[in-house]
Order: structure tokens, then sequence, then C-alpha cells
């Protein structure tokens, strides 16, 4: 065995081939479904300015608080991105894109960074597919974005989750609900969690996402942000609520979903399934109509999703949903000699230029270890040239998995392998 001298970063992972292959599979499988919902992709750095970060999902949050990476260099304060909408947002305005006019839906699919503890299905860098309808209140925009994130699993077959769905309110309801919780938790302030105790101070709904053992009680019998929803954010809610009906897309209300970020307004949801074990959250978002206003750009409601592509694979492989295969060769030249070997590698360019893959044996291996190699590529034909055959000009071409062999010219061989 090896003795690496370096390893990935704790919560950073390689994606090897053999995985790859899956990888590419959902995201074309998402370009398709962005393709029929008509989001075009947006791609923005990897890196953002702190500030922005820090103001776009809140200062208070776990995210910016805990769990960014952050850097200075000069004067700039750089920090890896811990989601995407922040980076959406200001892409947004710094580019004008409102004066486009109407509504403008974008996807996004890439790594995110945050500082957590690893376990399964949580890592430091992980990646995210994600949508954002920039520029409509409609509840229909949120029935859209919600439809678009269910196409995907339903698509692949994931069809027992679950999405919850609320409302947090707008700023009016939220001071309302806010206050109503801190004079509900107050007089038992000490029997709340740590943890609990700090965000009574900075940030009480946080309280009802606690998966501290000590706080669910209180949290079961802690007032609901329905109650204090106004006329406005009530009609809204259940405008989405219909909308999702006439789509046919279930739902489970639940007054006590509050999200880990400080941007939303009014709906908010999460879709979760019960493969992936403690970290169930396949995807969530809701709408935030004030976000764009306050990181300087015009007032433009927006609503967006984002979910994790590593959750989604661990969903598929709970479920033996077959994600995509290591890609086959088309043909492997196996070479007995210098001449043979030299005659090889020229004639892999004009196989490659009809459109085959074609691979050979580039490390002066014997003919063994080379039929070899083409059985673990999936070579469907080699092609095995020695002296022999290059007098003769003629090749043998074996059919790797019906093991039948002929033999032909060069020309005929290429004749016949395009068209197949
Ligand atoms: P979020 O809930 O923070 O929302 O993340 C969305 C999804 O990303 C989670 O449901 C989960 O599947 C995945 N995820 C988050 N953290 C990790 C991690 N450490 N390891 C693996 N997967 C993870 C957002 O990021 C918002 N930007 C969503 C949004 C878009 N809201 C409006 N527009």
């Amino acid at each position: 065995m090896a003795n690496p001298s370096f390893s990935t970063h704790l919560g950073m992972v390689d994606i090897l081939p053999g995985e790859v292959e899956k990888w590419q599979f959902i995201e074309s499988r998402i370009r398709d479904i962005a393709r029929t919902f008509h989001f075009r992709e947006i791609r923005t750095p990897f890196l953002e300015d702190t500030g922005l970060i820090a103001r776009g999902v809140g200062k208070t949050t776990d995210i910016v608080s805990k769990e960014l990476f952050a850097f200075e260099r000069g004067d700039d304060r750089y920090v890896l991105r811990p989601e995407g909408t922040a980076s959406v947002c200001r892409a947004y305005i710094e580019h004008n894109l409102h004066l486009k006019g109407g509504v403008q839906k974008f996807f996004y699919m890439g790594p995110m960074f945050r500082a957590e503890r690893p376990q399964k299905g949580r890592q430091r860098q992980f990646h995210q597919f994600g949508a954002e309808i920039m520029g409509s209140a409609d509840p229909l925009a949120d029935a859209e974005i919600i439809a678009f994130m269910v196409a995907l699993y339903h698509s692949l077959g994931i069809k027992n989750t679950t999405l919850r769905l609320n409302s947090v309110g707008d700023p009016e309801s939220r001071e309302a609900y806010k206050k109503a919780l801190v004079e509900y938790f107050r007089p038992n302030v000490n029997l709340l969690s740590d943890i609990s105790q700090k965000r009574l101070e900075t940030n009480p709904m946080r309280i009802l996402d606690s998966k501290e053992p000590e706080d669910q009680v209180l949290i079961e019998q802690a007032p609901v942000i329905t109650e204090y929803l106004n006329e406005e954010s009530a009609k809204h809610l259940r405008q989405v609520q219909k909308h999702l009906d006439r789509l046919g897309i279930e739902y489970v209300d639940d007054p006590r979903l509050v999200r880990g970020l400080d941007y939303y307004t009014r709906t908010a949801f999460e879709l979760s399934s019960p493969d992936l074990g403690s970290q169930d959250a396949l995807g969530g978002g809701g709408r935030y109509d004030l976000l764009i206003e306050e990181l300087g750009g015009p007032a433009t409601p927006s609503v967006g999703f984002a979910a994790g592509l590593e959750r989604l694979l661990i969903a598929c492989d709970a479920l033996n949903i077959p994600l995509g295969t290591q890609p086959e060769l088309d043909v492997y030249i196996v070479t007995r000699g210098d001449d043979a070997k030299k005659w090889a590698f020229r004639h892999l360019k004009p196989l490659r230029d009809a459109g085959l893959s074609a691979s050979m044996d580039i490390a002066n291996r014997s003919m063994k270890a080379q039929m070899k190699e083409a059985d673990r590529e999936l070579a469907k034909w080699t092609l095995i040239v020695g002296d022999e055959e290059l007098q003769t000009e003629q090749f043998t071409l074996r059919n790797m998995a019906e093991s039948y062999e002929e033999k032909l010219h060069f020309a005929d061989i290429l004749k016949k392998l395009v068209g197949l």
C-alpha cells in the first residue's frame, strides 16, 4: 500500500472515474429538465466577497458565523461560497439583468463550501444544483420552482420523499412572531440547550430547528407562525398550496419549518427522504423578496431552491437506481513489436477522427497484459497487430463479447466500425 504524503482535507472528497459517470448522468439529467422548464444556466465564481455572504445569508446564521472558509489577500476579503443564491443576486445586480425586463429563470450547479462536521451526506465541499426565479411575486413562481425541484427526483424514480411547506411571513409578521417566541421561551430559558439559549438572543426562530433532545418538548408546545401571518402572507401561502394541488405535487404543511438562512420571506420548503439517514434534506428553498434590494439592487421579488447532489446520489444508491455506467471503449489496438506499435499509434487518429473511442498500450506491456487492459476498459473490439499483419495488411479484428475474429484491411475495419 502506498503511504501518501498528502491527502484531501477533512470533508473534501475526490470523485474518481467509476463515480464520475454517475455525476455526469445526473448533471445531464438536470440540464435536460432545466431545458424543459426553460431555466438558463448561470455560472458565478467560487470566491465571493465576505461582505456579500454575511449580508446575504445573515450574520447570525451558522453558515456565516461558524462555517465560512474565508481569507484575506491585500485589501480584499474572500470567502468560498457556501451557497449560490447570494452570488446569483450579486450577478443580477452587477450586470443590470433587471433591464432585460420580465421574469428571469436561472439554474446552476457546482461546488459549495461549508466548514461543517463531516458525516454521511454532509461534506465541507459539496455540490448543489439550484434554481432562482427573479422578478415575480406571484405564487405561480413558487409553484414553478417547486415543480422544477421535484421533477428531477421523480424523473429518477425517487418518489418516497416528503415536501414540507411553510410561510415564514414578511418582516412585519415575523417580528410579531419572534416577539411571541421570545415571550414563550424566556420563562423556561434554563431548560433550553446552550445553543438555543444563545439563539433566543440572536435568532429565536432558529430554536425551532434545534435537534437537541432537551429542546424538543418546549418546541412542540411553541406558538406557530401560521397564527402570526398577516393577511397578505397567509393568502400567498394558500395560493401556493392551491397551485401545488393542481400540479398533483403532494406536500405537508409544517408550521415549524424554518430554514438555516436569513433571507427568506413568506414561502419556505424542504424536500426530505427517509433513505438519507440523519441528514435527510434533499433540498430546500423559498422566497426572498427583499434580498436583491438589500444587496443594493432594485426591488425584485424572487424565489429559489438548491439541492445537494451528494444526497441525491445517496438516495439513488439506497433505492438501487442505476445511474451512468463506465463508458465502453470502441477499439483497443493490441500490438506485438515496435513496428506494430508505431503503426497503431498512427492509426488511432483515423479511428478517433471517425468518432470512435480508441486506445492502445503506451507502457510497453506484454500482449497478455494488453488483452487484460482491453477487458478492463470494456473494449468492444480489439485490433491485433504484429509483423505478419503489417506485411499482409490484414489485421485481426476481434469482437470481445462474442469472441469471434476476422481478418480485414484497415479501411474495411474503419468502415465496419463506423457503420455499426
Ligand atoms: P440549504 O438548505 O442551505 O439552501 O442547502 C440546500 C441543500 O444543499 C440541502 O438541502 C442539502 O441537500 C445540501 N447541503 C447543504 N449543506 C451541505 C453539506 N455540508 N454537505 C452536503 N450537502 C449539503 C441553500 O443553500 C439555499 N441557497 C437554497 C435557496 C436557493 N433558497 C433560495 N434559493
